[in-house]
């Protein structure tokens, strides 16, 4: 079988992903896994791991630079890219949610003027403000989010939270849930079609494996 190119997450989501791809034999080619390299062969060598910064991952399927990648729900629904979404993975569960201090608690947003929103999704959180009638400027961050509101660089932000506990330490609440969000497999369209036999193995073998862990969950 041919070797088949997967583009994964740097970071949070990797030590997961690599687990749940070790788990049905695809182990990260041991010497490799010590290294700082970006590109890892599987001891099989039917897989090529690269790895790309999370929200990179689905240009790099795109362009077909990858066959396959992970990446979260956030990221792909922040940047609707062509890409197939064949299965979700069960890990990287998070949430995004709109947030802000306790005393925005039970305010009418859609009263408020001159609103101002941070935010590293800034197509999603212009979305949901539409939806919701509520006018607000929202202000593009790359990250550390939760430090907006407490130095006055806006009201509210939009962001995941996993644990809660960087909106609690920062003194700010959850107000409502926006996008229930995990990591999801995405796959190149022409190469689905030209690697279907390789792609639909893997996808098959993800899938029982996703479905063993969740009915281990449930006996828990
Ligand atoms: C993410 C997210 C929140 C935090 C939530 O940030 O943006 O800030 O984790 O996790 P918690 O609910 O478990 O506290 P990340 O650490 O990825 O870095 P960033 O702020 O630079 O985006």
């Amino acid at each position: 079988m041919e070797t088949l190119t997967i583009a994964l997450p740097k970071g949070r989501l990797q030590e997961q992903v690599l687990g749940l791809f070790a788990a049905i034999g695809h182990d990260v080619a041991e010497k490799a896994a010590l290294s700082r390299k970006l590109i890892l062969p599987d001891v099989t060598g039917r897989l090529r791991y690269v790895l790309a910064k999370p929200s990179d991952v689905p240009v790099y399927v795109e362009y077909g630079a990858a066959d396959l990648g992970i990446a979260g729900l956030d990221v792909l629904r922040e940047h609707e890219r062509a890409l197939y979404e064949p299965l979700a993975l069960g890990v990287g569960r998070c949430r995004m949610v709109l947030a802000g201090p306790q005393a925005a608690r039970g305010r009418n947003l859609r009263l408020a003027t001159g609103l101002r929103v941070a935010s590293k999704y800034p197509h999603l959180a212009t979305q949901y403000f539409q939806r919701q009638g509520i006018s607000a400027e929202i202000i593009p961050l790359d990250g550390s989010i939760e430090l907006a509101p407490a130095v006055g660089l806006a009201d509210l932000l939009v962001d995941l939270v996993e644990t809660g506990r960087t909106l609690r330490e920062n003194g700010l609440v959850e107000l409502e849930t926006i996008l229930e969000v995990q990591a999801m497999l995405v796959v190149n369209r022409a190469s689905y079609n030209l690697r279907l036999a390789s792609i639909q193995d893997l996808i098959g073998r993800l899938a029982a494996e996703i479905e063993r862990r969740a009915a281990e969950e449930s006996e828990r």
